[in-house]
């Protein structure tokens, strides 16, 4: 499967979590492809500089997201790379950002005129899960899905293979284990962050299969390979 390179026709996208792992890579790619004319980042705080440049910055309060409906208007396609830990936001405010703020947002974005929402969500999401991580991931994909965007593409990684800046010791000695695992078996247990954003781009420049798609990891994989390198 190839996916052409290109421009999605003067489109504009938004950005949750582009200071993140996977977020950086996404606005990098986007950013260097142009693949949508304008290009917003919606956060909680600034990124430097360098990173920003070529995007346009809203700055927003995640527990007033409503107040802030305007950053979530006029946009074409929304990418959604949120999420925290429960290590580091506790069980409560993992809950918070990765269902409540992730869906406030998807609405917001519905009212505002998005028909395509692109979510990260996580390999093994299931709403009945009994492993908290599990369950909110399934949990947050019903919901957004029932926000009713004309699409909806959600992304089911395994491990993230990335060079983390903050400090996770368990992911860091998994992720050194599945490295190895993954001469063997490429596309089963991790994905490069790099590999996931390619594939947030590449579902955009295609044409939309039905309401929602669902990409396991070996489809993220797929997908990702599927669109060039820059500068082939
Ligand atoms: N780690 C894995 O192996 C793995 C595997 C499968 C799926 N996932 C999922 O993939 C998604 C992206 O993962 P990632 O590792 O690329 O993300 P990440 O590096 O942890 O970055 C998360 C993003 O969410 C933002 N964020 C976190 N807490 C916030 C809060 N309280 N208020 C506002 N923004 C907040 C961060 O902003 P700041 O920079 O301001 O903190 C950052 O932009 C997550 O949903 C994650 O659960 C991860």
């Amino acid at each position: 499967m190839a996916v052409a390179s290109g421009s999605s026709g003067g489109r504009s996208c938004f950005v949750l979590g582009a200071s993140g792992e996977t977020g950086r890579v996404l606005l990098r790619e986007l950013l260097a492809r142009r693949v949508f004319a304008r290009v917003t980042l919606i956060g909680r705080r600034r990124l430097s500089l360098d990173e920003e440049t070529g995007a346009a910055v809203a700055v927003v309060d995640f527990e007033r997201l409503s107040e802030h409906a305007a950053a979530f208007q006029g946009h074409d396609v929304g990418f959604c790379c949120l999420g925290t830990t429960r290590a580091k936001a506790g069980r409560a405010g993992f809950i918070r950002v990765d269902r409540d703020y992730v869906t406030q947002a998807a609405e917001l974005a519905r009212a505002g005129g998005c028909t395509h929402f692109v979510l990260q969500s996580s390999q093994g999401a299931n709403p009945h899960s009994r492993f908290l991580y599990l369950r909110v991931k399934g949990e947050v994909e019903n919901l957004v899905q029932a926000v009713g965007f004309d699409r909806c593409t959600i992304l089911r990684p395994a491990v993230l293979l990335c060079k983390r800046q903050e400090s996770r010791p368990a992911e860091w000695v998994t992720q050194q284990f599945l490295g190895v695992v993954a001469w063997v078996f490429p596309t089963a247990y991790s994905v490069p962050v790099e590999r996931v954003a390619r594939a947030m781009v590449a579902c955009v420049l295609q044409p939309g299969e039905g309401k929602v798609k669902v990409l396991e990891n070996a489809a993220i994989h797929e997908l990702g390979k599927a669109l060039p390198q820059q500068g082939t």
